[in-house]
């Protein structure tokens, strides 16, 4: 049985502003019934001010004192403020949820972005190019970790999704952040177990590689490959036999030889053709 603060019990037992907003400004909604869970917020906005807020949910107690106190929150707001608030802010207002009732406060949180969104006519994706690019792009939203957040905690030893959970939180709650967090964890837990090479050691192993793994392949269809020179993590080769003229040589050298080799040497290489 879930322990809830007295301030969900008390937002469950008499929830505040429900209902719709005739003429409302802005409209958001989030969840599904499929899933157990939906919110309709309805915003009315006045010289950039939130003047009045409403919702409808269907869903469990936390999902209503989420709701709840999110139109609390947001009542007497202006855009720019309302747009800061998290799913953790809507969270410690309510004196905190359970973990697993955590993505309660995420619907909260993507039905107002939604409102703000159809309000405001932005597109937000731009906003999240900034943040896939400087590794802050929020991948479990139940705790706001970031992707840098799961990295450092690779750097710091985790090499499971258990580790991920006991270090960050994240996939303790809803669990749609698992299937991403188990991407970062691969392509980050190879990487850190390579060996680092010096420059001449890199360009054996690359060499071996071609030699023993890629050119054996591409003999099966009379093909073949060599290696011509290596430049930092640029990789120059010469493509043989059937390979040489092949319609689909672009598609060989990166598909299946850079795939190779950023597998097993290094995720920065490029395969150029000589
Ligand atoms: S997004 Fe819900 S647990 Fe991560």
């Amino acid at each position: 049985m879930w322990e809830y603060s007295d301030k969900v019990k008390e937002h469950f037992k008499n929830p505040r502003n429900v209902g719709s907003i005739e003429n409302a400004d802005a409209i958001g909604e989030a969840g599904a019934l499929s899933c157990g869970d939906k919110l309709k917020l309805y915003l009315k906005i006045d010289n950039n001010v939130i003047t009045d807020a409403k919702f409808q949910t269907f869903g469990c107690g936390s999902a209503v004192a989420a709701s709840s106190v999110l139109t609390e929150m947001l009542i007497g707001k202006t855009i720019e403020e309302a747009r800061k608030i998290t799913n953790k802010q809507i969270a410690q207002e309510l004196d905190g949820l359970p973990p697993e009732k955590m993505h309660c406060s995420v619907m909260g949180r993507e039905a107002l972005e939604d409102a703000l969104k159809n309000y405001l006519q932005e597109d937000w994706e731009e906003l999240y190019e900034d943040d896939k690019k400087n590794g802050s792009m929020i991948i479990c939203h139940c705790f706001g970790v970031s992707e840098k957040q799961i990295i450092e905690a690779i750097n710091n030893g985790a090499k499971t999704m258990e580790d991920i959970t006991k270090m960050t939180s994240s996939g303790l709650a809803c669990g749609r952040c698992r299937e991403n967090i188990e991407k970062i964890l691969k392509k980050y837990v190879i990487k850190n177990k390579r060996e680092k090479l010096n420059p001449i050691q890199k360009i054996i192993k690359i060499n071996n590689i071609i030699e023993t793994i890629i050119s054996p392949e591409l003999q099966k269809d009379f093909g073949d490959i060599e290696l011509v020179n290596v430049d930092g993590n640029n990789v120059y080769v010469k493509l043989k036999g059937h390979c040489s003229n092949c319609a689909n040589a672009k598609l060989t050298l990166k598909n299946f030889v850079e795939t190779k080799l950023k597998e097993l040497v290094d995720d920065e290489i490029v395969v150029l053709e000589e």
